[in-house]
């Protein structure tokens, strides 16, 4: 539709933003926490792809993301230009626990430069921060607090316990916060360690991607031609295990920090 083109500025505007990554990195885990301030502790792998959206207001202008949350399983990968193509933003994830899923994490990159959208922007998040972190204060911030009203019970279920204890609270760590930081400036990526789990960073990468998504050209393009995106929202479902839950329009507050 091109309803929100005239007057977007003071509407929403549609931003096509997909999730990239390794297995089990904790993609869908991320979603779920930007949209419905929720986490699983033992979240079923993603088939083919989930869309959900999510509005994210910031001072002068509101997006309204629409998201499309990948399989990271190698059978999927073919099916993945489908969801960036298109895309003007991605969040590209990995396991900081696990090295390889960087490795995975910088293929998607390369694939995302040769053959997304030019102004695509990009941002790499090291989710499962809890796992290396003893759980005190957050050190971005804001995100932290936001989260822990009241789905952060989620946090506190049994199942996975933060490397809380001891002095040594980055043993689990593979991947070094200067490592990943070092080659997202290099690949000119925004770059955020993240927890699903509790929270952290999590608003952060919207926000930020928000601030830095170029809206008049999305504008442009918009007039020119929505009706080739192959996302059609409300027909969302016609993916796997899209599940939508737009109803962010209640809950004004749970999305991009302003
Ligand atoms: P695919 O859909 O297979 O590509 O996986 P995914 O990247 O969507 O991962 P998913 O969100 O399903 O999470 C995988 C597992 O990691 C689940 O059991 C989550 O509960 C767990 N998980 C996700 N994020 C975090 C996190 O920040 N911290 C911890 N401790 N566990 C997490
Ligand atoms: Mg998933």
């Amino acid at each position: 539709m091109t309803d929100t083109a005239a007057g977007s500025l003071d509407k929403s505007v549609q931003v096509k933003l997909v999730l990239l990554g390794e297995a089990a990195v904790g993609k869908s885990s991320i979603v779920s926490r930007f949209v419905s301030n929720e986490f699983q502790a033992n979240k079923e792998p993603t088939i083919g792809a989930a869309f959900l959206t999510q509005k994210c207001r910031l001072e002068d202008r509101v997006l309204r993301y629409e998201i499309w949350d990948t399989a990271g399983q190698e059978r999927f990968h073919s099916l993945a230009p489908m969801y960036y193509r298109n895309a003007q933003a991605a969040v590209v994830v990995y396991d900081v626990t696990k090295a390889p899923s960087l490795e995975k994490a910088k293929t998607w990159v390369k694939e995302l430069q040769r053959q997304a959208n030019p102004n695509i922007v990009i941002a790499l998040a090291g989710n499962k921060i809890d796992l290396v972190q003893p759980s005190e204060t957050s050190p971005t911030g804001h995100a932290t607090s936001e989260s822990e009203d009241e789905a952060d019970d989620a946090t506190a279920t049994p199942g996975e316990t933060p490397a809380s204890s001891g002095t040594e609270p980055d043993g689990l760590r593979q991947v070094p916060h200067e490592e990943a930081q070092a080659y997202a400036t290099e690949a000119g990526l925004l770059f955020f360690e993240t927890s699903a789990k509790t929270g952290e960073g999590i608003v952060d990468i919207f926000t930020e991607i928000a601030k830095k998504i170029p809206i008049e050209h999305i504008l442009a393009s918009t007039r020119a031609g929505r009706t080739g995106n192959a996302s059609g929202r409300a027909g969302g479902a016609g993916q796997d295990a899209g599940v939508n839950l737009d109803d962010s329009t209640n809950k004004p507050k749970d999305a991009c920090n302003c």
